[in-house]
């Protein structure tokens, strides 16, 4: 589904002479439904990695294919397209509107997406996808009311409301105690198979890590495979 073939990614760095080198030569494949979590030091490129799986950045050389289409070779209304039904993101934090209810934030992705489903089926997923996550009862209050991990499930949600094929999440638990973070850990392994949605997952923490998926680290711009469990 996704394929990552010998992509690298230069920073031009002011003050210095030369470049920075983010990402020197990433392979990586992502099958349908499986599940990536990667690790690595701060600064060294995740984010940088994930914007550019997810068509936000592009790489200074080598390829990505998402279902074998080079992202590289489409026009910017395509890629728009395939970030909003495709991909689902997640960040550290949250992003929701907060001017918005719990319900109207999960909706806004299928802003853009009018003529494809009905409102009706639109709306029966969003809350049936926030009654799974236990939010059943937030549903009309403003992301300013919730926690910081119930705030976390709604981003999820809102990621999920397209039925993307890819979601991903960078540092989705970056701002929550350990006790919200497992959660949200353990609400990512079962919407992972529930959903048969792909994910790739950056986290620091390494516990977490094994617990969602199969374990990569990214250092000095090489990904690494460190398997599972
Ligand atoms: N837009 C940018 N321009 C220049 N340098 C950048 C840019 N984005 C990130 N970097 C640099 O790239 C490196 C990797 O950043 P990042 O991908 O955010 O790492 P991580 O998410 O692993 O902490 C850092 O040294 C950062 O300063
Ligand atoms: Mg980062």
């Amino acid at each position: 589904m996704l394929e990552l073939i010998n992509v690298a990614k230069n920073y031009e760095s002011p003050g210095r002479t030369g470049q920075l080198c983010v990402l020197k030569d990433i392979t990586l494949k992502v099958e349908t439904g499986s599940s990536v979590v990667i690790v690595g030091p701060s600064g060294s490129g995740k984010s940088t990695l994930l914007n550019i799986i997810g068509a936000l950045d592009r790489p200074s050389a080598g390829k990505v294919l998402f279902d074998g289409k080079d992202l590289a070779a489409l026009g910017e209304i395509e890629l728009a397209r395939i970030r909003n039904r495709q991909i689902g993101f997640v960040f550290q934090l949250h992003h929701l509107l907060p001017q918005c209810t719990v319900l109207e934030n999960v909706l806004v992705p299928t802003l853009a997406e009018k003529n494809r489903v009905s409102k009706k089926e639109v709306r029966e997923r969003a809350v049936n996808l926030l009654e799974r996550v236990g939010l059943k009862d937030w549903m009309l209050y403003r992301p300013g009311e919730l926690s910081g991990g119930q705030r976390q499930r709604v981003a999820v949600v809102r990621a999920l409301i397209n039925r993307p094929k890819l979601l991903l999440a960078d540092e989705p638990t970056g701002s929550l105690d350990e006790a919200s973070s497992q959660n949200i850990a353990d609400l990512l392994v079962e919407l992972n198979r529930s959903e048969d949605v792909a994910m790739i997952v950056v986290t620091h923490s390494v516990k977490l890590a094994e617990r969602i998926g199969h374990v990569m680290e990214l250092s000095d711009g090489i990904l690494t495979d460190k398997g599972r469990r």
